[in-house]
C-alpha cells in the first residue's frame, strides 16, 4: 500500500499517536523522522494509556518499530521507555534504532535551560530536554551519533572534546560551574551502558524502509510536534529546532520524496498550543478554560497547561501546502460536544484587510484578528459512536463544513482516546487520487 506519513496540523498534541496507533495495524513499520522525548503521544489500548516519547507508537501492534536518525535520542528516556514496555508485556524485537540519530547528553538539557532563562520574556517556552542544543550541535558538525556511542575507542575522545567546548560556553556565557573530571568519568561509564542496552537494536535504518516501501509493504511516517513548530515554516522563533512537516520524513528517515504516496495531516477539532509564541485563535475566557478541562489539556511531557482556542483553518492551510496533505484526521469532536454554538477561523483581519495566508512577520500576526464562521454545536457523543451515521448531525455538519473550507477530504474522526473510539470515512491508505470532491462525494 506503500508509505504513508502522518503529520500533527497544528502546534503538535493533535492526536498522532493515536492516529498512528489506528493505522499502525494495516502497516508493516513505523518510523519516528524527526524531533526528540518533547514528543509525547499517548496511546489506549483496551483502556490502558501508554505515553511514548521515542519509540514510535507502531510497538503496540508488535510493528518493525523504526527510531529514524533524524531523531535526537536522549538514550536515558529510550532505555528507561524500553524497560516500561517490557514491563507491560510489549515485545522489543521489532525495535530498529538509526546508528545515525545524534544522542542528547546532560549538557544539551543544562544549555537548554540556561539558553531560556536568559531569554526571559522573549523564552520559546521548550520542553528543556535538550533536544534544541542538540540539534545545534549536529549542525555545528560536533554532534555525537548512536554509531559514536558503540564505538569503544571514539566515544570516550568524543565526550572529552564535547565536555570540554560545553565547559567553556557554560563558564564563560552563563558562569555554569560546567562538569568535573568525575562527572566526565560517570557520564562515560552510564552512556556505554545505555549503549550496550541499546546495541541489539541499532542498525543502519534506511536500507530496511526502502526494501519494505518497495516490497510493497505498508510503512508508516510518525511526524512528531506539528506544521506550526516546524523550524522553517511555523511561528518562528517560537518553534522546535526540527522539520514535523512531510518533507522531514524524507531528511529524518532517509527515503527519497517518489516514495511518499501520502500524507494525511491529523488535526484537532480546536486548536491548542503548549509553550510561547502567536495564536491568533486562543480563547482566554471560560469557554478556552472549560474545553482545558474537559479535554485534559495539560503536557503530555511536562505536564503544562495546553492554550486552548478555536478551530483555525488559516492554520491548517499552511499544513494542506507545506505537507501536501490528501487526508485529514480530525481528532477530539467528543471533547468539543455540548457547545451551543462553535467558531472556525477562516481568515485573519489585519488593518481592515482580509488575509487568507499565514502571516510570518510576528508584528503582523499579534495584530491580527481571526474572521470566524459560526456554527452549531452537537450535544455529547454516546461512548458507541463507531460510524458516520452514530455522530449527531451537528457535529457531522462541523466534519463537513472542516473538509469544505480545508479542501482536503476528512478520512478519519476520532471520538475518544481509545484505539477503537475512531470513526473511518475514507481508506487513508487508499490510491492517491482521492479527491476532496470524492470526500465532500462520500459524506
Ligand atoms: P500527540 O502528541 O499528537 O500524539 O498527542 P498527545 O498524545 O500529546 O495528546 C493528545 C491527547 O488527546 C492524548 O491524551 C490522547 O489520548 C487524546 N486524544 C486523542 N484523540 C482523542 C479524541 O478523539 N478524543 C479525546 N477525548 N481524546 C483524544
Ligand atoms: P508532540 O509530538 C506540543 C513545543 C514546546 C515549545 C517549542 C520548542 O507531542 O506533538 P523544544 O523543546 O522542542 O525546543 O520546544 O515546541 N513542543 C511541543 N508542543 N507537542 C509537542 O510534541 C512538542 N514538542 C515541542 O512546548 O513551545
Ligand atoms: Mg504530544
Amino acid at each position: 500500500m506503500g508509505a504513508t506519513v502522518v503529520v500533527g496540523g497544528q502546534w503538535g498534541d493533535e492526536g498522532k499517536g493515536k492516529i498512528v496507533d489506528y493505522l499502525a495495524s494495516r502497516a508493516d513499520v513505523v518510523i519516528r523522522y524527526q524531533g526528540g522525548n518533547n514528543a509525547g503521544h499517548t496511546v489506549v489500548v483496551r483502556g490502558e494509556e501508554h505515553r511514548m516519547h521515542l519509540v514510535p507508537s507502531g510497538i503496540f501492534y508488535g510493528k518493525t518499530s523504526v527510531i529514524g536518525n533524524g531523531v535526537v535520542l536522549d538514550p536515558g528516556v529510550l532505555t528507561r521507555e524500553m524497560a516500561y514496555l517490557e514491563s507491560r508485556g510489549i515485545s522489543l524485537e521489532p525495535l530498529r534504532i538509526s546508528e545515525c540519530a545524534h544522542l542528547i547528553f546532560p549538557y544539551h538539557l543544562r544549555q537548554d535551560a540556561l539558553e531560556e532563562e536568559q531569554k526571559g520574556a522573549a523564552r520559546i517556552g521548550t520542553t528543556r530536554l535538550g533536544v534544541g542544543p542538540c540539534y545545534q550541535d549536529k549542525s555545528a558538525r560536533i554532534g555525537i551519533r548512536v554509531i559514536d556511542l558503540l564505538d569503544d575507542e571514539a566515544f570516550p575522545e568524543l565526550l572529552r572534546r564535547n565536555l570540554d567546548l560545553k565547559n567553556s560556553l557554560l563558564r564563560r556565557v552563563y558562569g555554569d560551574p560546567g562538569y568535573s573530571d568525575e562527572d566526565y568519568r560517570e557520564m562515560l561509564a552510564k552512556y556505554r551502558e545505555y549503549g550496550r542496552r541499546m546495541a541489539p537494536h541499532v542498525t543502519d535504518t534506511v536500507p530496511l524502509i526502502e526494501q519494505a516501501v518497495r516490497g510493497g509493504g505498508n510503512v508508516l511516517f510518525e511526524g512528531a510536534q506539528g506544521t506550526m513548530l516546524d523550524l522553517d515554516h511555523g511561528t518562528y522563533p517560537y518553534v522546535t529546532s526540527s522539520h514535523p512537516v512531510a518533507g522531514g520524513a524524507c531528511i529524518g528517515a532517509g527515503v527519497g520524496p517518489t516514495l511518499i504516496d501520502r500524507v494525511v495531516g491529523v488535526v484537532k477539532a480546536y486548536t491548542t498550543r503548549v509553550g510561547d509564541g502567536p495564536f491568533p485563535t486562543e480563547l482566554l475566557d471560560e469557554t478556552g478554560a472549560a474545553i482545558r478541562e474537559r479535554g485534559h489539556e495539560y503536557g503530555t511531557t511536562t505536564g503544562r497547561p495546553r492554550r486552548v482556542g478555536w478551530l483555525d483553518l488559516v492554520v491548517v492551510e499552511v499544513a494542506r501546502r507545506t505537507s501536501g496533505l490528501g487526508a485529514l484526521a480530525l481528532t477530539r469532536l467528543d471533547t468539543l460536544a455540548g457547545l451551543e454554538r462553535v467558531r472556525v477561523c477562516v481568515a485573519y483581519r489585519h488593518k481592515g484587510r482580509r488575509l487568507e495566508a499565514f502571516p510570518h512577520s510576528l508584528k503582523v500576526l499579534a495584530e491580527c484578528e481571526p474572521v470566524y464562521e459560526e456554527l452549531p454545536g452537537w450535544p455529547e457523543l454516546s461512548p458507541r459512536v463507531r460510524r458516520w451515521e452514530d455522530l449527531p448531525e451537528e457535529a457531522r455538519g462541523y466534519v463537513r463544513a472542516v473538509e469544505e473550507l480545508s479542501g482536503v477530504p476528512v478520512g478519519l474522526v476520532s471520538v475518544g482516546r481509545d484505539r477503537v473510539e475512531t470513526v473511518e470515512l475514507a481508506d487513508v491508505f487508499a490510491p492517491r487520487s482521492a479527491s476532496c470532491a470524492d470526500g465532500a462525494a462520500r459524506l
